[in-house]
Parts: structure tokens; C-alpha cells; sequence
């Protein structure tokens, strides 16, 4: 595992949240929904130094803490483009528009926007609703040549074999939650489409519409994908060697 993060720290931050720090000490954060997220840890909803803010989609467990850490750490949010102008209306200048297809250099990695099946919209603090363009996920690059994929909240598609094909991740975080996401099984299937040797199981127990569980997702993999390692990660806890 050490050697296949090639120096990369991925901590789990619960839900879809991910803080990464580069080799370079770049800080990154995926998807930063900390101060409504359930899971996260207290002592760790403030991030501190941030670099580069990723968010895969409008829904409010994913574009989460975004504008409000955009404000504080001046760090540039990497979304797309109706998110990105959304944020401007926001106040938020500091941005980087990224579409499915795009690769983008920035903070340490080189980030491929990737498709996701899935619904976006933003819900306003006034509570109108604004649409939020097409989710996607993320494919990141890292300087070692680790390869990292974090497929935002999707159904399982069969053009994953594309993602294989093209990037060829080595680790995958995969939503489990079932209802609104992928279900276990899918999730399994997913794994086996991505032709990934690593795991991690995320969006799942967060809210009662996602009764996916691990074991679940174990059972099936063992099936479906039974080369796959799954690494079931605590919230708080860097992805273990
Ligand atoms: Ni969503
Ligand atoms: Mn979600």
C-alpha cells in the first residue's frame, strides 16, 4: 500500500469527504461537507491550509463547507462550469471550471473529470433550487503516478470500463449507500468494470436512505470482483499501509 501512494495521505473524513495531502504538501480536500456531516470527526471539521477544493457535484453532502472554506483558506475550487458560476454569484473568484473530459493540472495532481450517473442541483440558503449541470467523478494523478479514482455519487455505468481503460486507477472509492446511490452489488460490479485491485466503501450509513453496509459490499465483491482488496475506512483515519 506505501508503496502504491508513493507518499500520498488520504484521510477519510465520513460521508464522500476526503482530505489529501500531496508528497509535495499539497492540501486537498474532495467533496468538504464537514460542519452538517454526521460523521466527521469534531476536531477535524476545520481544515486549516487548503490549497485545492474538488467538488464532484450540487447536492448539499458534497458541495457541503465549499464557500465557506473558499472565503477562508483562498483555496481554488475545482467543479464545474454551472457550479464554478454559481460560486461566483457567491463571491467566490478563486475557481477552476472542469467538465467530464477535462484533465486539469493544479495542487499537485493532474484531475480528469469523469462522468457519473447521477442528479445535480444546488439548494439555496432562500430555498430556491438552482440547476447544478452534470455530476461527475474524479480521476486523480498524483507525482508518484498513483491513480486515484473518487466516483462522486453514481449508479454503476458500463463506460467505468472506459475509466479502466483510459486511467487505469489503482485504488477506487466507491459510494455503497444504495437509494440514491450505487447499491453494494452495483458497487461490486463497479469494481470489477474498473479492473481496481483497491476500494475504499463510502456514502453509506450517513442518512436512513443509505442502508448499503461494507459486509454487504464484501459479500458481493467476493463474487463479483473477488481480486479486490477493501479497505473499510473509520472516519478520521488515513488509509492504512
Ligand atoms: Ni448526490
Ligand atoms: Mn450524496
Amino acid at each position: 500500500m506505501d508503496e502504491m501512494l508513493g507518499g500520498t495521505r488520504i484521510t477519510y473524513l465520513g460521508h464522500a469527504t476526503f482530505r489529501i495531502t500531496t508528497a509535495g504538501d499539497e492540501q486537498i480536500i474532495i467533496d468538504p461537507f464537514l460542519t452538517q456531516n454526521p460523521q466527521t470527526p469534531e476536531d477535524l471539521k476545520q481544515v486549516g491550509e487548503l490549497d485545492t477544493i474538488f467538488v464532484t457535484h450540487g447536492h448539499f453532502d458534497h458541495l457541503g463547507d465549499t464557500v465557506s472554506l473558499a472565503q477562508q483558506t483562498g483555496a481554488t475550487v475545482v467543479a464545474n462550469f454551472e457550479i464554478v458560476s454559481w460560486l461566483g454569484t457567491q463571491g467566490i473568484e478563486n475557481v477552476a471550471p472542469l467538465n467530464k473530459g477535462g484533465t486539469l493540472e493544479i495542487g499537485g495532481v493532474k484531475a480528469t473529470a469523469v462522468h457519473a450517473f447521477h442528479s445535480s442541483s444546488i439548494a439555496q440558503e432562500d430555498g430556491t433550487t438552482v440547476y447544478g449541470g452534470e455530476p461527475c467523478g474524479f480521476v486523480f494523478e498524483f507525482e508518484s503516478g498513483f491513480k486515484l479514482y473518487h466516483a462522486g455519487d453514481t449508479a454503476v455505468f458500463g463506460d467505468m470500463q472506459l475509466i479502466a481503460q483510459l486511467y487505469n486507477p489503482d485504488l477506487a472509492l466507491l459510494p455503497i449507500g444504495d437509494r440514491v446511490v450505487m447499491s453494494p452489488f452495483e458497487a461490486a460490479h463497479a469494481a470489477r468494470l474498473l479492473g481496481v485491485k483497491h476500494a475504499v466503501p463510502i456514502h453509506y450509513g450517513t442518512f436512513p436512505f443509505l442502508p448499503g453496509t461494507p459486509e454487504e459490499f464484501q459479500k458481493h465483491a467476493a463474487e463479483i470482483a473477488p481480486d479486490l482488496n477493501i479497505h473499510v475506512m473509520k472516519p478520521g483515519e488515513d488509509l492504512a499501509s
